[in-house]
């Protein structure tokens, strides 16, 4: 286990035992679907890569970036577009990969986004849902974990850039926000 991590809170085992039900629910609810799969930058490449090989489906793929400016407090959360989609939404059957919803600033943006650009249908699958987070009244309709409000790293999810590669999802030791 890396050094820096407190406790494992979801080992790959526990995340692919998930992700292949998740995998199987998705590819029966879009069988005839064709669904554009919208992976949000960056947190989500990992558990996206993961999922769509599990999905035996006709999909597409597509990523987007946003990011969120908190000025001052928390409270006041801007989500701006970074790096937009390369494919058309217009009537598209969207499936937006999510690694965590927290606040769910990241989301609603998402989700105003693509319904403004006319997708016929737009729903979420985030691998982590943390309700107690939440800011913004949104929620994902395919979740991998519930999580505690605690702030976590692994698989995709980053602190300060660093940790998306851990193949679990853990905790880190309190001495490394300190440092
Ligand atoms: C993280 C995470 C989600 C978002 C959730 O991304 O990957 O996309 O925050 O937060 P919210 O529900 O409070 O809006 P981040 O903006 O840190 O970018 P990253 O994916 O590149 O790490
Ligand atoms: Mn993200
Ligand atoms: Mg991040």
């Amino acid at each position: 286990m890396n050094n820096d991590i407190e406790r494992v809170l979801y080992s790959r085992e526990m995340i692919v035992e998930r992700m292949n039900k998740l995998a199987a629910q998705l590819s029966t609810d879009y069988q005839d679907k064709r669904p554009l799969v919208i992976s949000v930058l960056t947190g989500a490449v990992l558990f996206t890569v993961d999922m769509i090989e599990r999905m035996d489906i006709k999909l597409q793929l597509d990523f987007i970036d946003v990011s969120s400016y908190y000025g001052g407090t928390h409270s006041t959360g801007e989500v701006k577009l970074v790096q937009d989609l390369n494919s058309e939404v217009q009537g598209r059957h969207v499936l937006i990969m999510e690694d965590i919803v927290d606040m769910g600033r990241t989301l609603k943006f998402l989700v105003d986004l693509l319904k403004e650009r006319g997708a016929a249908s737009i729903k979420v699958c985030s691998l982590l849902d943390k309700p107690e987070g939440r800011k913004v009244d949104i929620k994902a309709d395919y979740v991998g974990f519930n999580v505690p409000n605690e702030f976590l790293v692994g698989y995709g999810l980053d602190y300060k850039g660093f940790y998306r590669n851990l193949p679990y999802v853990g905790i880190l030791k309190p001495a490394i926000y300190e440092n």
